[in-house]
């Protein structure tokens, strides 16, 4: 596969998680990064620990829930590189809610982080795309939502399919620039989002994994590499799912 290099990629909710491992695989592949996140020392570290020499990779403050903030994140990058080849947007948040607690603020946060977070952060980095007449988004959705179900996780499950139904239609309007949009949807992946969801969740998820255990940042970073490259040319508005077989048995055992 084609290197990386040249190109600029901007990862949304990088500091830590599948995101720095996106960010890791595409800088690793030779791609100026751009690590944005709520949390702004957490983004500065992060980029500096992919490139201490902040060449090739700086961290900035951006609360994609904000118009204002993927605006600055787009500029900032076109400032700084003179393009946008990849946009991975992968900011989001899972809090662990059953239906009977679930309050209308619950639900329009997630919907904000989540959905209009994602359509934000390609909104802002479409018109150096369309000029550029080439670019690679890719989202990361869940299998939550978009191929099961989980109970405390209605209104999660409920962004990420919204989040299919985003990229579909989106991939449409974009694809006579140049321009692809799919989707990752991750299993049960180790991070530090995940591990707060406890011991027991973690020793049901694993004994539901076929290939029998967690995955790890990186190995959702090289499916999005995948999809970021040129040789993904012919491939748009589709999934890939990265969860170790978890959804394909057909019974318990
Ligand atoms: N870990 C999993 O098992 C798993 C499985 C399926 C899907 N996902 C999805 O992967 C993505 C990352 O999950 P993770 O497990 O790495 O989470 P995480 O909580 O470990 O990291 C998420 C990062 O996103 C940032 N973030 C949160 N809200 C933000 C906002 N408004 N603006 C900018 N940045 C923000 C956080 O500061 C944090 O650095 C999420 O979209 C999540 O839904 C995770």
């Amino acid at each position: 596969m084609e290197s990386l290099r040249g190109q600029v990629a901007i990862v949304t909710g990088a500091a830590r998680g599948i995101g720095f491992g996106i960010a890791t695989v595409l800088r690793g592949e030779g791609a100026d990064v751009v690590v944005a996140d709520l949390d702004e020392p957490g983004a500065r570290t992060a980029a500096a620990r992919l490139d201490g020499a902040g060449e090739h990779a700086f961290g900035i403050g951006v609360d994609v829930t904000r118009e204002a903030d993927t605006a600055r994140m787009a500029a900032d990058a076109v400032s700084r590189w003179g393009r946008i080849d990849v946009l991975a947007a992968n900011a989001g948040i899972y809090p662990h809610v059953p239906l009977a607690d679930l309050q209308v603020a619950d639900f329009d946060q997630i919907m904000a982080v989540n959905v209009r977070g994602a359509l934000l952060a390609i909104q802002a980095c479409l018109p150096q795309m369309t000029s550029q007449g080439y670019g690679r988004i890719v989202l990361t959705s869940s299998i939550t939502g978009s191929v099961v179900g989980q109970p405390g996780y209605a209104h999660y499950g409920a962004t990420k399919a919204a989040m299919l139904g985003l990229m579909r239609s989106a991939a449409l309007e974009v694809a006579a620039a140049g321009i692809t949009i799919n989707a990752v949807l991750p299993g049960n992946i180790q991070t530090p989002g995940f591990a707060d969801l406890g011991p027991e969740h973690r020793r049901r998820m694993l004994a539901a994994i076929p290939l029998g255990k967690f995955g790890e940042p990186e190995d959702v970073g090289w499916a999005v590499r995948f999809l970021a490259s040129r040789q993904a040319r012919y491939i748009t508005g589709q999934t890939l799912i990265i969860d170790g077989g978890q959804v394909l048995p057909e019974s318990a055992e």
